[in-house]
């Protein structure tokens, strides 16, 4: 899609459909007097819509303006109205505009409303951008996605700066799309080592692969016991972006690469079994942040690990029962070869502090069924050892719409991951807390780096009980990747 700014008043400008919103009160927002003819029609014709959200009236003009058609879209009530009602309000325009097969748009930025102007622009770009995604890599037919053309009316003199920014990071939100909505037959570690050394060409970022053999004698006891079962070979891919200054600790991204969950000898059922392609996505959000930031050039150091494996049961693969070293030096009692995330993070933040020294850490995994039972599938958890931090991220989070909630960890949690036979257990006390002994067991890899675990189990691709989104059809959603660039982008 292409998007640009306009300076015309909405009486002056030509385009296909003129958009304007409105609140309930009905008064269209920015759009101003055009013509008598025309602004009867649409008092008129808004009645019917009422301003609510999501509702959409569409009049021609008859050439009584410029434009050939006016197309007004309800944002609901006034002091309800949060950024994600914009994004999600344009993608539904948007949405409308392709399905009329017209070309071009434009769309007046509604100014004097309780929403900075740059957060405006930046979810109207998203939503735009994000709402006619489609996956359609594996079809002979494919959407008929023709390249839009989008004006923002606006007189705000950063607007093309934003536009700009915003349209990079919802690049990145259908690239980590891309490659988790990739099926496990074609997307094997190996692939996604390729993927990463392919931004990182094109982005000036360093690229470390680890094979099987490095793996092991590494040390990344977790990755290599999680991968042996597999004939597709695990990698530990490392990426390293530095253009901040020289002596600044950089801050560590982790994220869980699993491309294909199948639980191992402790197999899954086989229903939904196919989602577990979407096991890969804590890695593909980092992958996209990665792009994200090189691309729109932060003054950061930021070094992404990606632990990449298949979990797959065979005459090869680990079992309930073993006993595994990690990189930390703790040894892991194994209980359920199902638990196989937390043992490659493990290993992933513990290679990342011990090698790269990080300021602060984030991991992201799609690592608990708990976590859905606890949040459902629009938010996700966060665990973390730095009260700060995260309420830096609750802030991000509160400005991008992806949602989190903080869960609790303390040593009693703590406790719940020790083992009889060995240093800890992958298993915490059946059921209870789930989604936190996951976390306990991972921050035996983090000590007192500052540290934010984000359980994406929920919200990484759309599932029955997902809420709605016109930005978010189907498969993966690229959740996280706003948020921490947003995050990452107000980090001085
Ligand atoms: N990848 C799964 C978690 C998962 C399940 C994410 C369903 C999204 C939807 C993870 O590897 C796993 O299997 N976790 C187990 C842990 C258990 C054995 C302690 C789980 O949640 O059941
Ligand atoms: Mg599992
Ligand atoms: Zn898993």
């Amino acid at each position: 899609m292409r998007i640009r700014t306009g300076t015309e008043s909405p009486v002056k400008r030509k385009t296909s459909v003129l958009c304007a919103f409105c609140f309930e009160d009905n008064v269209p927002i920015g759009l101003g007097k055009l013509n008598k003819k025309i602004d009867q029609t649409i008092s008129q014709s808004i009645k019917e819509i009422n301003g609510q959200k999501g509702k959409i009236s569409i009049i021609h003009s008859h050439k009584e303006i410029p434009s050939d058609r006016i197309l007004i879209a309800g944002l609901g009530k006034k002091n309800k109205l949060n950024t994600d009602t914009i994004r999600d309000v344009t993608g539904i325009i948007t949405k409308k505009i392709h399905e009329l097969k017209i070309r071009e748009f434009s769309i007046i930025i509604p100014d004097k409303i309780s929403i900075k102007n740059d957060q405006v622009i930046s979810a109207i770009v998203e939503g735009a951008n994000l709402s006619l995604y489609e996956f359609d890599l594996f079809k002979k037919e494919k959407s008929t996605n023709t390249e839009l053309d989008l004006t923002l009316l606006t007189s705000d003199k950063n607007a093309q700066k934003i536009i700009k920014n915003s349209i990079i990071v919802s690049d990145a939100v259908k690239f980590t799309r891309d490659v988790a909505n990739l099926p496990p037959n074609e997307c094997p570690p190996m692939k996604l080592g390729d993927i990463a050394k392919k931004i990182a060409n094109q982005n000036k970022m360093k690229c470390t692969i680890f094979s099987k053999n490095e793996i092991k004698s590494k040390g990344l006891g977790g990755v290599t016991a999680v991968g042996q079962g597999s004939k597709n070979e695990p990698k530990f891919i490392i990426l390293e972006y530095r253009n901040g200054k020289k002596e600044q600790k950089p801050i560590l991204l982790v994220g869980k690469a699993v491309t294909f969950d199948t639980g191992g000898i402790s197999l899954k059922p086989g229903l939904n079994m196919d989602e577990m392609k979407f096991d890969k996505c804590g890695g593909c959000t980092v992958l996209g942040v990665m792009k994200a930031v090189s691309e729109l050039k932060l003054p950061i150091n930021l070094v992404a690990v990606i632990p990449s494996v298949e979990n797959m049961p065979s005459g090869e693969a680990f079992r309930p029962g073993d006993i595994i070293k990690l990189f930390n030096g703790k040894t892991a009692e194994i209980l359920n070869t199902d638990a196989e995330g937390r043992l490659i993070l493990a290993d992933g933040l513990a290679y990342g502090i011990k090698h790269y020294q990080p300021s602060m850490v984030m991991d992201f995994a799609t690592l608990t069924g708990a976590c859905i039972i606890a949040l459902g599938t629009n938010v996700a958890a966060i665990v973390s050892n730095n009260v700060k931090l995260a309420s830096k991220i609750k802030t991000a989070s509160e400005k991008t719409s992806e949602e989190v909630w903080e869960l609790p960890i303390n040593d009693d949690y703590m406790d719940m991951v020790k083992s009889k036979v060995a240093d800890i257990k992958n298993l915490g006390m059946g059921k209870a807390a789930g989604t936190i002994t996951a976390a306990a067991f991972l921050a035996n890899s983090v000590g007192n780096v500052p540290w934010v675990h984000f359980d994406i189990a929920g919200t990484a691709w759309i599932q029955p009980s997902t809420k709605k989104k016109s930005y978010n059809s189907h498969g993966a959603t690229g959740f996280g990747v706003r948020l921490v660039v947003n995050y990452l982008m107000n980090q001085k």
